[in-house]
């Protein structure tokens, strides 16, 4: 049965820091947060909103433009890194503030949980609401699955500048508008690993950004060289070995995107990897002018390789090297940039990340006339800790009912940039309705936590504006 999404709806805060102002309060070159880091923008939350009422926002948007009702859906799943609650999950804040719109109880039918594992959880959730309509539980029902985060990190820290905040709703169902997810494909990985993680009670991740970056790279092929077998004994995909890569039969890569750079140097280490061995590799050599380096120790760990420092620096030169050829930028053009136009005007968004990177190019592509129907999307999904996902799918036929509306400025709206005093304010600041910076409107916005009395510490109280 095809099973895959048939639509979605994103919220966006509506405040934003501008990288120009974040550069120059911390001293670093504008040109490093713009091209080195690919950021202009990033979203930030105000004072009355959390990823719970994010993602409300995003699943009543979705469910108003398909006029669809709580009888419709069977399963709503959150996932997200920025839980609430040890305990309650964010779907549950979900359905209370939606049963303010459509009645009480009007969920009632339904079920779901909240979903972690850093960034790639929302991956899991649609794989598992997919199988629960491939294996007709779901009686005739559709499920949601939202993506909602905050990514935070320390002031100061690297990372600041990788920050962002939204949501993202999918709605999953049979003979989808979107996209149909290929059957027996999806591949995993998994290993326990402290590239970023953050420990109860902490705000913000301790990370290990080097290790981070390059742990993303190696997971994400690790993946991709299952999803290769898999492809080839399902015979989902054929490709000559001898001369072609597989990735010459993926029409668009989407991956997971911490900063707008990262998706750039996903694909060169996929490519790298993909066409060293094929006859086209020697043309590549010869306009990269070097050869490829080894390290000292090719079957090293990570931190041995990070700790070869001649070969880091050789590497670095080679890959930066081999993103200037004309076969990268040919791949990188055709078949990534329009994804990556979102993340740089509103940054990191953890779980929603890559899914927003997938709405960005349908767009995208869209408004350059480029025809989709049956066009094949491989996705690389990533998330700390560590875990992987490489899966694809199919664009179909209904798609343009659903993109030709599809406008990013007007979709995210108009968003107030706040100085550099004002987002240092709403990082220390209390949560506190009456100080917010936007006026609410036709929203979901945190109005309380915890009541006047202990049995109700942690409460949460959120409210619908018209
Ligand atoms: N002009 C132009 N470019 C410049 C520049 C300048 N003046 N100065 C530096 N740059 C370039 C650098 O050359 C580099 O580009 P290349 O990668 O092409 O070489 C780029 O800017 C970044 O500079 P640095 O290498 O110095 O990186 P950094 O120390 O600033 O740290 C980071 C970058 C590691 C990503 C850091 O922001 C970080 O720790 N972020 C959080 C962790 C993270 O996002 N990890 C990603 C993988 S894990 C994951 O994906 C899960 C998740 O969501 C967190």
């Amino acid at each position: 049965m095809p099973v895959g999404i048939d639509d979605l709806a994103m919220y966006i805060p509506k405040l934003y820091v501008d990288s120009k102002d974040f550069a120059k309060a911390r001293g670093i070159d504008p040109q490093k947060l713009e091209s080195g880091i690919g950021v202009r923008k990033m979203a930030i939350v105000d004072t009355n909103q959390d990823p719970a009422c994010m993602a409300s926002n995003a699943c009543l948007k979705l469910m108003e433009k398909n006029n669809l009702h709580p009888k419709d859906i069977g399963r709503m799943y959150v996932a997200t890194e920025s839980a609430l609650d040890e305990s309650k999950a964010m779907n549950s804040f979900v359905i209370g503030m939606l049963e303010q719109v459509y009645g009480d109880g009007s969920f009632e039918h339904a079920g779901g949980i909240e979903c972690k594992f850093a960034c790639v959880s929302g991956s899991y959730a649609l794989y598992d609401n997919a199988n629960w309509i491939r294996a007709e539980e779901n009686n005739g029902k559709a499920a949601i699955v939202i993506v909602s985060d905050i990514a935070k990190y320390d002031i100061g820290s690297a990372g600041e500048y990788t920050q962002g905040a939204g949501a993202l709703a999918m709605l999953i169902k049979d003979n989808p508008r979107l996209l149909e997810f290929d059957q027996k494909v999806t591949s995993t990985i998994i290993k326990n690993e402290y590239d970023f993680y953050r420990p109860f009670g902490k705000e913000t991740p301790l990370v290990n950004g080097n290790y981070s970056n390059l742990l993303y790279l190696i997971q994400v092929k690790k993946a991709f060289d299952s999803y290769k077998e898999k492809a080839k004994t399902t015979g989902l995909i054929k490709w000559d070995e001898n001369n072609e890569s597989i990735t010459d039969k993926i029409d668009y890569f989407i991956v997971h995107l911490p900063y707008r750079k990262m998706g750039e140097k996903a694909l060169a280490y996929l490519l790298r990897h993909e066409w060293r061995h094929l006859p086209r590799w020697q043309y590549i050599i010869k306009e990269v002018g070097m050869d490829e380096p080894i390290p000292k120790d090719p079957r090293g760990t990570i931190e041995s390789i990070l700790l070869d420092k001649e070969f880091m620096k050789l590497d670095e030169q080679f890959r930066r090297a081999f993103m200037k050829t004309s076969s990268y930028q040919d791949v990188f053009n055709r078949k990534m940039a329009s994804s990556l136009e979102a993340s740089s005007i509103i940054g990191n968004l953890y779980t929603a990340s890559m899914y927003v990177g997938f709405r960005s190019m349908l767009e995208f592509e869209y408004k350059k006339g480029i025809e989709l129907e049956n066009k094949r999307i491989g996705f690389g999904s990533y998330g700390s800790g560590s875990s992987a996902m490489v899966f694809s799918g199919v664009i179909k036929s209904g798609y343009k009912e659903i993109v030709k509306s599809m406008n990013l400025e007007e979709e995210i709206g108009n968003r107030t940039k706040v100085s550099m005093e004002q987002y240092e304010q709403l990082r220390e600041s209390e949560i506190n309705p009456d100080y917010y910076i936007t006026k609410p409107r036709r929203e979901f916005i945190l109005v309380k936590i915890g009541g006047n009395t202990s049995d109700k510490a942690g409460l949460r109280e959120y409210e619908y504006i018209h």
